[in-house]
């Protein structure tokens, strides 16, 4: 999978997501990320990619045409159509089912913007999905970017060292994951639950099961509606519904 980042702040995005798993992944090859700043598209003779917004108002507006152009360059390395993806509260709300579904691009181009927004009509040129990260509003689209990068990368081959880590997590099927231990087996008078101590393997893979339902109905509820449980699971939801 190869990113693009369009951006005025391209250190940010190559500083956040240079280190760790994301560094050594792209060390691999398993991703690129590509950041490109949109103020060398600048025609301007200082530089400048902002403006007044028309009407008036408070701050400044992203100029459509640095914006478009450095969208173009991108599009002519790639070399055929990819999905644009505009940072924006006003966008769908991003989850654990629109990452796996981006997983499946070879390429993607983030458009990050700052200020009061980028130019409406470049917007309607070249944006192909308008994606927000929650119902609150940030001062730019690069923490949006650098937040989708990593929960896309993680569900690309290869960039887990674990292939299976990403299935037995947090909204994989809809449940939230079960709780961890690790030594000592006793820590300030807490022991870990015995049946991890047992090498009981089918025990224990109940055991975390049961531990996902009620975690979820606990914490999560709303997910259960999509969350596919065995008949035994569902009677055992069923039972911790009526006791709570
Ligand atoms: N830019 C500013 N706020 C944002 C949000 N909540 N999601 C995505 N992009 C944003």
């Amino acid at each position: 999978m190869k990113f693009y980042v369009l951006t005025l702040f391209p250190e940010m995005i190559e500083q956040g997501l240079g280190a760790s798993i994301l560094g050594r992944a792209q060390e691999r090859g398993a991703i690129a990320v590509r950041t490109v700043n949109i103020r060398d598209f600048s025609e301007n003779k200082h530089g400048h990619v902002d403006d007044y917004p028309y009407g008036g108002g408070a701050g400044m507006v992203m100029q459509p045409g640095p914006v478009y152009r450095a969208c173009e360059a991108v599009e002519a390395e790639i070399g055929h159509k990819a999905r644009v993806l505009y940072m924006t509260p006003q966008g769908r709300v991003f989850d654990q089912k629109l990452a796996g579904e981006l997983a499946q691009e070879e390429e993607l181009i983030f458009l990050c913007g700052h200020y009061e927004g980028i130019d409406e009509r470049v917007l309607e040129q070249k944006v192909t999905d308008s994606v927000s990260l929650g119902d609150y509003v940030l001062t730019g689209g690069e923490l949006p970017a650098m937040v989708m990068i990593d929960c896309i990368s993680r569900l690309i081959p290869g960039v887990l060292s674990n292939e299976q880590s990403a299935e037995v997590e947090s909204f994989y099927d809809n449940l939230l994951e079960y709780p961890q231990y690790t030594r000592p087996e006793e820590f300030m008078g807490l022991r870990v639950p015995e049946v991890l101590l047992s090498g009981h393997h089918a025990n224990i893979e109940k055991w975390r099961r049961e531990q996902s339902i009620r975690r979820t109905l606990e914490r999560r509820p709303d997910l259960l509606t999509g969350a596919r449980l065995s008949e035994k699971e569902e009677e055992f939801l069923q039972k911790l519904r009526e006791i709570t």
